[in-house]
């Protein structure tokens, strides 16, 4: 019996959340540049979507790019950036073909004026899928889309609009990037690091978190089923 078919349906997560870490360290221990660990990442990326979409698993979010990655070396950060402009250019084909839906939070306005083109079309080209809508994380930090929250509303409280009594959690949650997402059951985390590190602090209020010792590139399908 395969881990696949102890998997019990009516148990599963409808939103997974992964912080995919360890892509420098498995790079390195092969005696490789970082930027290889980070393309072999993709391929993990591809291995879990597939994974998620064949259990049936409704979300799947990635933090692909922190607030925190813009502080690494340039040549770093426009590796990865391409990375995911290729990614994106390559895969759409398989998202259609999969029914997945692209989506995008953080501070995308930070992003590159190719990577917001290419993101702002893919997610057009895919918003009637269904079966399984993939958020990627980019230029994302928790603790500014609450302030960017706390700020709307704010303005709205300002205006009248709103009083203080119509702010609620559930109001609350309206106005933060994941405003169409449900709050993940699972995060999962890589390389054995067992920390949040700024991702989606508000929206893990009760998620349970599992940590792999595996770095991001030897993550699989496999390992996706036995968290
Ligand atoms: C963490 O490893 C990983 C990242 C900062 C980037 C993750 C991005 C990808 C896998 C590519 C994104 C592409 C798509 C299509 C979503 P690390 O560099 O922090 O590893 P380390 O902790 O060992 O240094």
């Amino acid at each position: 019996m395969s881990i696949k078919d102890n998997i019990d349906p009516t148990r599963l997560p409808q939103h997974i959340a992964v912080i995919m870490d360890g892509n420098g360290r498995w790079a390195k221990g092969l005696g490789k540049l970082r930027v290889f660990g980070h393309k072999n990442g993709v391929s993990a990326v591809r291995e879990v979507l597939e994974g998620a979409i064949e259990i049936g698993i409704p979300y799947l979010t990635l933090y692909a790019f922190s607030s925190e990655n813009w502080n690494r070396p340039k040549l770093e950060v426009r590796a990865l950036m391409e990375l995911l402009i290729s990614s994106l250019t390559k895969e759409l084909k398989t998202f259609q073909k999969n029914g997945v839906r692209l989506n995008a939070i953080g501070n995308l306005s930070d992003l590159p004026q190719n990577i917001q083109k290419t993101l702002t079309e893919t997610i057009e080209a895919t918003r009637n899928n269904s079966k399984c809508t993939l958020t990627l994380a980019l230029s994302y930090g928790s603790r500014v889309e609450i302030i960017d929250a706390t700020k709307k509303i704010a303005a709205q409280l300002a205006q009248g609009t709103i009083t203080a009594e119509d702010i609620t959690e559930s109001l609350f949650s309206q106005h933060l990037y994941t405003a169409d997402l449900p709050d993940p059951d699972l995060m999962i985390r890589t390389s054995g690091e067992q920390r949040i590190s700024n991702y989606l602090l508000w929206q893990m209020a009760y998620t349970e978190l599992w940590f792999s010792p595996k770095m991001w590139p030897e993550f699989n399908r496999n390992d996706l089923y036995e968290a």
